[in-house]
């Protein structure tokens, strides 16, 4: 449905939700600012993760409080962590250049289009999911076979399914000549940099793909400092970089983007209960900050699919959400992991404190490395969730289109307006607004009429709008608009702070 992803990222950027990086420079790919209301509903989720699963008053399998803690680590740490971590060695994706357009392209992205039954002297790439590059590669068949072709007649493989024949006849997604796509290379996707003044790989460092190996390298450090023991949890929100060959999809698969991760460290015997619990939990969650409906779902994943460290563990899921250009699949927002001890006895290892670096469990009087349970969750994901669940198109609204965000996400909570401006009611709205600014994130406006104002609270999803009219200085209350269904209700002015609270917090 890439109509309706087109309408939403319009919307996002004429109403300062997600502008491009540096767009008056022609922008930069796969990078995104967060305008005014997108900071907002970014940071209305980040902070609901925080308080709802860190400090969150939530009962383990164990029938006991769950117990995290933060931690907020570097982005760039000793190059050794991710030698590691496994991410030097094996963080890649299977790459093919393009020699003529000298693009670069995932190889697992690409598929080759060529006509049913009929032995091709030519096939036309295209990256999987980009239907307009699959309309240009169809263009560019139907050309070079000289005749128009039913959708029946097409025929689309796999670009990684080829052998070298075939690739001597392929015409890459950007080029004119057949046989320019090189065979898929291993390509990294760490972005490197240097630490200090002199220009020598000793000297080179990592900007941090996750946010996770900033939680295990630390392990020793909360269990010295604090007093967790396990069953326990630390957690992280901040920036991680991946050099994706295709960033895509707006902010779905960007090279800079937010997690917020939890490593739960257990005792190895109890991996089933916790990652059961993990799973179902965090799909609670996601459902509580409003998406409720069809568009969420649990996949667990196939043991084939797993990666090398979870597969004796007790599983791994994704938590998916049918984004408009997944449709009708899904697409990432959360992977929960059992990643056993793999990551605690490789930093061992590596840095040499071997066993010694075990944690000794008072209660059993034993030595062992905790194992880990892993919800990892992605921040823009999440944002960009929010957005696609709230679009509702609407022909009968000024707006033709409001955002139906629940008001705990909301960017603003509520605007405030006078209804004209004479007659003392702009002073009444702005003692009003004063009032509830302590508080929420609210807007007064006094511009332009009313409809309009109701309009522009539509499109940035605001659940309520406050006007004061002439009967407010009469018997001292004022109209309440509701966001979704448009119903008016009248309350008192000085009840307004109360009832904001209750309908913020009670949705
Ligand atoms: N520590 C485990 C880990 O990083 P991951 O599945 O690679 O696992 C976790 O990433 C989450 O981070 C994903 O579910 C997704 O929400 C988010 N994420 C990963 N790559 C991303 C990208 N390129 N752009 C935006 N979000 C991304």
């Amino acid at each position: 449905m890439p109509g309706k992803m087109d309408d939403i990222v319009a919307l996002c950027r004429r109403r300062g939700f997600i502008f491009q990086s540096s767009e008056i420079y022609g922008g930069i790919n796969g990078f995104w600012d967060y305008g005014p209301l997108g900071t907002e509903l970014k940071r209305n989720l980040k902070n609901a993760w925080w308080k709802d699963v860190v400090q969150g008053e939530l009962i383990g399998p164990d029938g006991n409080p769950v117990d995290i803690v933060g931690v907020d680590c570097t982005i760039i740490m000793h190059p050794r962590a991710w030698v590691a971590s496994g991410h030097v060695g094996g963080f890649s994706d299977p790459m093919v250049d393009c020699r003529e357009s000298k693009a670069r392209y995932r190889a697992d992205h690409l598929m080759l289009l060529g006509a049913r039954g009929e032995a091709a002297s030519q096939l036309f790439a295209f990256v999987s999911g980009d239907d307009k590059g699959l309309a240009t590669a169809r263009k560019k068949l139907e050309k070079y076979l000289k005749r128009s072709l039913a959708d029946g007649d097409l025929e689309m493989r796999p670009f990684t399914a080829i052998g070298a024949d075939e690739r001597a006849i392929a015409v890459g997604p950007d080029a004119t000549e057949k046989g320019t796509l090189t065979e898929p290379r291993q390509f990294n996707l760490m972005f490197k940099t240097l630490v200090g003044a002199v220009e020598d790989p000793s000297n080179y460092a990592y900007l941090r793909p996750e946010t996770a190996q900033g939680i295990f390298v630390n392990f020793q450090n909360v269990v010295d400092s604090s007093r967790v023991r396990v069953p326990f949890g630390i957690a992280q929100v901040g920036k991680a970089f991946r050099n994706e060959v295709t960033p895509r999809n707006f902010t779905f698969r960007s090279r800079e983007f937010e997690q917020m991760e939890i490593e739960f460290f257990i005792r190895p015997d109890s991996a089933n209960e916790w990652y059961a619990w993990w799973r179902a939990e965090r799909y609670r969650w996601w459902q509580s900050i409003g998406l409720a409906g069809a568009n969420l779902r649990l996949r667990e994943h196939d043991r084939d699919e797993l990666a090398h460290y979870a597969k004796a563990g007790a599983g791994v899921c994704d938590i998916e959400y049918k984004f408009p250009f997944t449709d009708p699949d899904f697409g990432e927002l959360e992977g929960v992991a059992h990643r056993a001890d793999f990551d605690l006895r490789q930093h061992a290892e590596h840095s040499g404190k071997g066993e010694k670096a075990r944690y000794f469990d008072q209660e059993r009087n034993e030595r062992y490395f905790p194992h880990v349970i892993e919800p990892s969750a992605g921040a823009d994901r999440g944002t960009l969730a929010l957005l696609c669940e709230a679009y509702t198109p609407d022909e009968s609204r000024a707006s033709k289109v409001f955002m139906k965000f629940s008001p705990r996400m909301a960017p603003i909570k509520a605007g405030i307006f006078p209804l004209v401006n004479k007659d003392g009611m702009p002073e009444i709205g702005e003692r009003l607004w004063r009032e509830l600014r302590t508080s929420h994130a609210v807007e007064f406006d006094e511009k332009q009429s009313i409809g309009k104002r109701y309009a522009r609270m539509d499109e940035a999803g605001t659940p309520f709008c406050l006007t004061i009219d002439s009967q407010t200085l009469q018997d001292g209350t004022l109209t309440v608009r509701h966001r979704d269904d448009q119903r008016q209700e009248r309350i008192a002015v000085d009840r307004a702070s109360e009832w904001l609270n209750t309908a913020v917090s009670g949705a």
